[in-house]
């Protein structure tokens, strides 16, 4: 949650109050003094002390382990990946970090922390996205060499280099792990669309430093205390 917001919420200031406490160097996270009003910090992973008072966040962070056929919004005629969640861990303010196709599995990030969520997909922050994919031809060791100088989509707009590794293939069928840091429509889709060939699969198995393991596809959990210290450096 934004420091400034934090504040004004829990110590019930007014704006003009709230700019005052990190003027006069009252606003500490981790023994430090900050004056930056929009720094994101948890209390899972901050220390957040304001005029000696320690404050505490409620953010959620749950991993997500997405199942085909639900979709990656809010609202839809459809099931979302919000009804993956039981009733009592759903909130308002949930957000998905990224999007999955709808025929896309693995792993998706559910955030209450805005914040975290924009600075995760800002392009310019170069999270990896680890995918790993079934393709319906045999993937090689040139294609692994076109994807690493950036894969020029049919409409004309070129990717970021990316790695492509090949885990196994034969002429009719190939298994491969793609790793990308950005996040264009249909990305992973339309890069082997250009080399000529369709992903029959994907699955999205880490994000940053956060990875799948072995959650069940449909299941979900909260982040753990490691896995939300491994996220630390991208908050703000
Ligand atoms: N790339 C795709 O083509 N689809 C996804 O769901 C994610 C990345």
């Amino acid at each position: 949650m934004r420091l400034d917001k934090l504040i004004e919420k829990q110590l019930k200031t007014s704006r003009k109050q709230m700019k005052r406490l990190f003027l006069m160097g009252k606003v500490q996270v981790d023994g430090q003094v900050v004056y930056q009003e929009n720094k994101n910090v948890d209390s899972r992973i901050h220390q957040i002390d304001i005029n000696g008072q320690r404050l505490f966040t409620n953010d959620k962070y749950y991993l997500l382990n997405k199942p085909q056929g639900v979709v990656t919004a809010n609202k839809d005629n459809l099931s979302t990946v919000f009804d993956c969640l039981h009733t009592e861990d759903y909130r308002q303010d949930l957000v998905a970090v990224g999007r999955l196709d709808r025929d896309t599995e693995g792993l998706l990030l559910l955030t209450s922390n805005g914040q975290l969520n924009y600075d995760l997909i800002q392009p310019k922050k170069k999270v990896d996205k680890v995918y790993e994919a079934i393709i319906n031809a045999e993937v090689t060791t040139k294609d692994m060499t076109i994807f690493a100088q950036g894969i020029k989509f049919i409409g004309g707009a070129t990717c970021q280099p990316a790695k492509l590794e090949i885990l196994s293939a034969t002429p009719y069928e190939s298994h491969v792990r793609l790793t990308i840091r950005e996040g264009k429509f249909h990305q992973v889709k339309k890069m082997f669309l250009a080399t000529g060939k369709k992903v029959i699969y994907l699955k999205r198995v880490a994000m940053g430093p956060i990875t799948l393991g072995d959650l069940s596809v449909g299941a979900y959990r909260e982040l753990t205390q490691d896995e939300l210290l491994l996220l630390k450096d991208y908050f703000r």
